[in-house]
């Protein structure tokens, strides 16, 4: 199998990429790309550790050549919140760097499955897909917005609170990934109850945990170490859908539709990306209520990255 990293300079595509050369089955290569002169470097860097997975490092204007031969293009290309800003304040700059890589993966790996880190993830994602689409290669089984980061978040908080074992833990996160459009299904976790205001102020603290990292970096960016954590253990979940066994993470795909077109629910993975969506379970007043009140938001959101390819 070979993953391609796209934005593999950056804080969290250099973690990713060590991440990857650790956890990714042995003859897994590696395939890293940046605009930044530094790529061949982090490459090499890496390509010392001792595991038998490979990696080569490509920089400059074009990602091609680090495309040929993908199964699985992770793309955190992009810049990363400051204080202050919330993800839609990225879109100016992220959504035309989002295009113009996925067009470069439309023409050189169209079956390639494609994980989007790149914020604001609710609307990068239906950029990518209507660009697939343009090329006449959208796949939905194989397009996801990485929501992971959401979920071990989740499993970190409730397993402080409630004092729950860390290998036991699983909290189920739906929606998108910013503000209230992220919703842990904290009625689901198995071996702990809430009160509701534990419910109120755990919902709130998991969907503003990337700004309580933007704040304590103070100006230095966004989630990178958490983040790269989160798209290791996606992009080998995927590696393992791949290769013929099964696994199940929560994901931004486009499903059913019967709350937005795109929406971060549990998925099945195999050798096809999305083998099937998985229900999300029966639902609390607290959080059908909430599914209802971010709906707007996230509509708008998938609109905007709509509008942007096609206007
Ligand atoms: N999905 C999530 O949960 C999540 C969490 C945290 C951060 N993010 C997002 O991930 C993105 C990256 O964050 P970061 O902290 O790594 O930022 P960073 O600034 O450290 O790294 C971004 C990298 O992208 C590179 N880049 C810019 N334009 C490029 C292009 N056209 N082609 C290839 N590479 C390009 C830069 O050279 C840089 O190395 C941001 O958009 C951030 O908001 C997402």
């Amino acid at each position: 199998m070979k993953v391609a990293v796209l934005g593999a300079a950056g804080g969290i595509g250099q973690a990713l990429a060590l991440l990857l050369k650790l956890q990714c089955p042995a003859g897994t290569e590696l395939s890293l790309y940046d605009i930044a002169p530094v790529t061949p470097g982090v490459a090499k860097d890496i390509s010392h550790i001792p595991t038998a997975v490979k990696a080569e490092g490509f920089a400059g204007e074009d990602p091609t050549p680090a495309l040929v031969g993908a199964d699985l293009v992770l793309i955190s290309a992009g810049v990363a919140r400051k204080p202050g800003m919330d993800r839609s304040d990225l879109f100016n700059i992220n959504a035309g760097i989002i295009r113009n890589l996925i067009e470069k993966v439309a023409a050189t790996c169209p079956k390639a499955c494609v994980g989007i880190i790149t914020n604001p993830v609710n609307t990068t994602v239906a950029i990518a897909a209507e660009v697939l689409k343009k090329a006449g290669v959208y796949d939905k089984n194989k397009l996801f917005g990485v929501t992971t980061l959401d979920v071990i978040r989740s499993e970190t908080f409730v397993s402080e609170l409630k004092g729950i074992s860390l290998d036991k833990i699983n909290v189920p996160v739906i929606g998108g990934h910013s503000g209230v459009t992220i919703l842990p299904l904290l009625s689901q976790v198995e071996g702990a109850s809430f009160s509701d205001e534990e419910i109120a102020s755990l919902t709130k603290r998991i969907q503003n945990a990337g700004t309580e990292v933007v704040e304590a970096k103070a100006g230095g960016g966004s989630a990178t170490l958490s983040m790269a954590q989160a798209a290791a253990r996606f992009g080998v979940s995927v590696l393992k859908g791949l290769s013929g066994e099964s696994a199940v993470e929560y994901a931004y795909v486009e499903g059913d539709g019967k709350y937005a077109r795109f929406f971060a629910e549990p998925v099945r993975l195999g050798k096809n990306g999305v083998e099937e969506i998985l229900p999300i379970g029966p639902l609390s007043t607290f959080e059908e209520k909430a599914i209802a009140d971010m709906l707007p938001t996230l509509k708008a959101d998938i609109e905007l990255g709509e509008q942007f390819v096609n206007s």
